[in-house]
């Protein structure tokens, strides 16, 4: 693997019955830079994360995360090692505020045992006030700091998406996976994820997105690997997938959706 490939996924599979999901799939991700996984409904976007995550295991093939094979790995032990997402169905619990989601993502996070959290022992509390702190940080950036103490059901939906981000930084993964973050956003929420975007990979993240809204896409990905019934039938730069001629015919001929930029 050389140096600047964080993940390289070989020829992984997963057939759920005659449905081929993912089907002999191959990509590599490149360090500090944002990938984008595109394809229509039903192409194997999301099962190729559940993949890579841990939440499925492949019945062929492998992924290696930073020299490490982790197709068979457990969910916890890959997270751990630096993998996070985010989810195409929102996970906002009712009774929480905005900050204190984004303190539950920090908590795996910090080295207090959990007894000494529960019981406020004074390691607990440093520890509580640092992780406060921190996730007010996070706030910040994906501009929900003025919201921190409402619920988060008074967000928005597309706010919503941009706390499940910064939830998913509070764990300071090393390869950040968004399932379709601009579902539901507004023009003026898509500008904001772009900027945000351009941030992390300015701050050294690694991302890779799965995305419907083509001007996300083409905006902000380095590279683009394209799904069509599991199989990869193209990759390259915004430039190459916007012309490339089965990926136009993948998308107007199977799900009406145009490669419009707009
Ligand atoms: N747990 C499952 N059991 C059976 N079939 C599944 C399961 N998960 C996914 N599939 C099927 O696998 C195929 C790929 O689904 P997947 O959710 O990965 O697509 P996707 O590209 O993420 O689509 P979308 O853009 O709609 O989110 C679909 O035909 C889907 O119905
Ligand atoms: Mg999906």
């Amino acid at each position: 693997m050389s140096d600047d490939i964080i993940l390289d996924v070989k020829d992984i599979g997963l057939h759920f019955g005659g449905v081929k999901a993912v089907d002999g799939l191959s990509f590599s991700i490149k360090k500090n830079q944002i990938h984008a996984l595109i394809g229509p409904n039903g192409s194997g976007k999301t099962t190729t994360l559940n993949l890579i995550t841990g939440v499925y295991q492949p019945q062929w093939g492998e992924a290696n995360f930073d020299g490490k094979n982790i197709s068979r790995m457990p969910r916890a032990d890959i997270a751990k090692i630096g993998i996070t997402r985010t989810f195409q169905n929102l996970r906002i619990y009712n009774t929480l505020t905005v900050l204190e989601h984004v303190l539950v993502g920090d908590y795996i996070n910090s080295n207090t045992g959990f007894f000494s959290s529960v019981f406020k022992l004074p390691a607990g509390r440093l520890d509580e006030k640092r992780a406060v702190s921190k996730s007010m940080e996070l706030l910040e950036k994906v501009g929900l700091a003025d919201k921190a103490h409402s619920l988060a059901t008074s967000l928005s939906y597309g706010q919503r998406r941009l706390l499940e981000i910064g939830r998913a930084l509070a764990v300071k993964p090393k390869l950040l996976f968004l399932d379709e973050p601009a579902a539901g956003m507004s023009s003026n929420e898509i500008e904001q994820l772009i900027e945000l975007l351009r941030l992390l990979k300015k701050e050294g993240m690694t991302i890779m997105i799965i995305e419907h809204r083509m001007k996300l896409v083409m905006n902000v990905a380095d590279w683009i690997v394209v799904l069509n019934y599991g199989k990869k039938i193209a990759e390259g730069t915004a430039e190459e997938i916007q012309n490339h001629e089965e990926v136009i015919e993948a998308y107007l001929g199977k799900s009406h959706q145009k490669i419009s930029v707009a």
